[in-house]
């Protein structure tokens, strides 16, 4: 399987950890994994370049692309973030907002339909779900059909300080989402929102209610 990591920050605190506990589950010797951090990406501008236009011309696609590109070759997608204020750190949003583009209602990638992915977030009292709830949601607009979610209040602002007890839990919730992941690799299927949902855009494409831009990949696809 390939693997792909996306860290909604840079240092190596609870969610990281927690991350860990499910890769050191889920990776054996013949997977491929790469990690990225949604780190130091310039905020997306609003200029529309990417959905109007091409998203090559977006001016922080140096910096986004190869992210952008081994999600879109991994089987498995993993995306944490520790919960800031009852939501995702602004950084992993930023990153998120460069993915516009590939919203259901624009231009999704075909591919999306097959992969699994799974959202993690720790937090010290409450938010974590609701952090890996926005994470699952951007995930299935993009068309990914399974986000399995590790969400924890840990009651600590760092992992040295979180109970032995609290990290056997995350340990054996990891392990578990990690047999679901193996087993359901390869046969993951579109449930009736996304068909519903995937239907509609095609519509919407065929009617002209789009842009030109979104119409043609479309039609490039044979969806429409
Ligand atoms: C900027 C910031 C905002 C936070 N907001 C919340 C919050 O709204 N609710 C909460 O229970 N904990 C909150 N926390 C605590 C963290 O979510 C918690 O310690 C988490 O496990 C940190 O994960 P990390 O070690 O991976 O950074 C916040 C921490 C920071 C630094």
């Amino acid at each position: 399987m390939k693997i792909t990591v996306l860290h909604g920050q840079k240092h190596h605190g609870s969610t990281w950890n927690t991350t860990r506990l499910l890769l050191d589950a889920l990776i054996s010797q013949e997977d491929e994994h790469h990690e990225f951090c949604a780190n130091d990406i310039p905020d997306c501008i609003g200029c529309f370049t990417c959905i109007m236009k091409d998203e090559e011309s977006c001016p922080h696609r140096s910096m986004t692309k190869p992210i952008i590109q081994a999600i879109e070759q991994a089987d498995v997608l993993i995306v944490e973030t520790p919960n800031y204020c009852m939501g995702m750190t602004g950084q992993l949003k930023t990153f998120f907002d460069h993915m516009a583009y590939r919203w259901m209602s624009h231009r999704p990638l075909g591919e999306m339909k097959n992969k699994i992915a799974i959202a993690i977030s720790t937090t010290a009292g409450a938010g974590a779900r609701v952090a890996t709830k926005q994470i699952a949601r951007q995930l299935f607009w993009w068309g990914i059909p399974k986000v399995y979610r590790l969400n924890k209040a840990i009651a600590a602002a760092k992992w040295d300080d979180v109970k032995p007890e609290t990290k056997l839990k995350l340990k054996q919730k990891a392990a578990e989402i990690a047999i679901k992941t193996r087993k359901n690799h390869g046969r993951v299927r579109r449930g009736l929102r996304q068909k519903f949902l995937f239907k509609l855009m095609a519509v919407m494409q065929k009617s002209g209610l789009g842009t030109p831009k979104d119409a043609a990949y479309w039609k490039d696809q044979g969806w429409i």
